[in-house]
C-alpha cells in the first residue's frame, strides 16, 4: 500500500475501499463549505459515491496514471489529496486537494503537497507540476504561492459552481524550478 509520510503526524495514504463511510462522513459534515470551491459535492451524496470515487481512484493507480491519498492526522483521516491523471507523453500533471474544515488553518495542506510535488518530480521524474485554483479561492492561492509556484495565467470560466462559473488561475512549477524555489 502507497504510504508517504509527511512527518511525525501526517500521513498520505492511497485512499481504500474501508475508507468510503469516513471519507463520506467529512464530505457530508462540510457540505456547504466545500460546496464554495468544488464542483463535486451534490453529485457526493451517499457512501456509494465514495466508494465510486475510491474505486475510479484505485483504476487510476492500477493504470500508472497517478493516485488519491487520503491526508491522515494522528491515525484520522481529514482530507484528500492527489494527482489528476498523469500526462506522461508531456511529462507533466495536476494537483488537486480539500482538507475539513476543522483542520484548515494549520499547514496540513502546504505540507502535504510539497510532498506531493517532491513524488512528482523525484519519483515519477516529470517535468511541470500544475495547480489550478478559483481567482477567489484565497486561501488555495496561498498555499500554492507559498510554495514557489508561478502564476502562469487565467482560464477564463473554466469551473461550473453549480450555478455559475469561476476563473481558474493556472499556477505551474518546472523540476528546475522546484529544485530552486520548492524548498522557500
Ligand atoms: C483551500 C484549503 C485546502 C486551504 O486550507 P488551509 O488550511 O488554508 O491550508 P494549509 O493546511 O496549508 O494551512 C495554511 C494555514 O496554516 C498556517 N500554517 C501554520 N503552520 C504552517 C506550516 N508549517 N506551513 C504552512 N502553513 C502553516 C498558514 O499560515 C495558513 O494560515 P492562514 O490561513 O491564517 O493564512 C481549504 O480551505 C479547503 O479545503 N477548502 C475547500 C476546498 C478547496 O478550496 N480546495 C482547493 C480547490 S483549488
Amino acid at each position: 500500500m502507497l504510504l508517504l509520510k509527511v512527518d511525525e503526524e501526517i500521513v498520505l495514504k492511497a485512499i481504500e475501499i474501508d475508507d468510503a463511510a469516513a471519507l463520506f462522513a467529512i464530505v457530508e459534515s462540510n457540505r456547504s463549505y466545500l460546496r464554495e470551491w468544488v464542483p463535486w459535492v451534490d453529485t457526493n451524496t451517499s457512501i456509494d459515491d465514495s466508494l465510486a470515487f475510491i474505486k475510479s481512484s484505485q483504476e487510476q493507480h492500477n493504470q500508472n496514471l497517478g493516485f488519491q491519498c487520503g491526508i491522515w492526522l494522528s491515525n484520522q483521516l481529514v482530507g484528500v489529496i492527489g494527482f489528476l491523471c498523469v500526462d506522461w507523453l508531456n511529462k507533466n500533471v495536476e494537483i488537486g486537494y480539500w482538507i475539513d474544515a476543522k483542520h484548515q488553518g494549520s499547514g496540513i495542506i502546504t505540507k502535504s503537497c510539497r510532498l506531493m510535488v517532491n513524488y512528482a518530480f523525484n519519483e515519477y521524474q516529470l517535468h511541470h507540476v500544475q495547480i489550478r485554483c478559483a481567482t477567489g479561492n484565497r486561501k488555495s492561492c496561498a498555499i500554492v504561492e507559498r510554495l514557489g509556484f508561478i502564476k502562469e495565467g487565467i482560464t477564463r470560466q473554466a469551473e461550473f459552481l453549480y450555478d455559475y462559473y469561476v476563473d481558474l488561475c493556472i499556477y505551474g512549477i518546472t523540476a528546475d524550478e522546484w529544485k530552486v524555489r520548492g524548498s522557500i
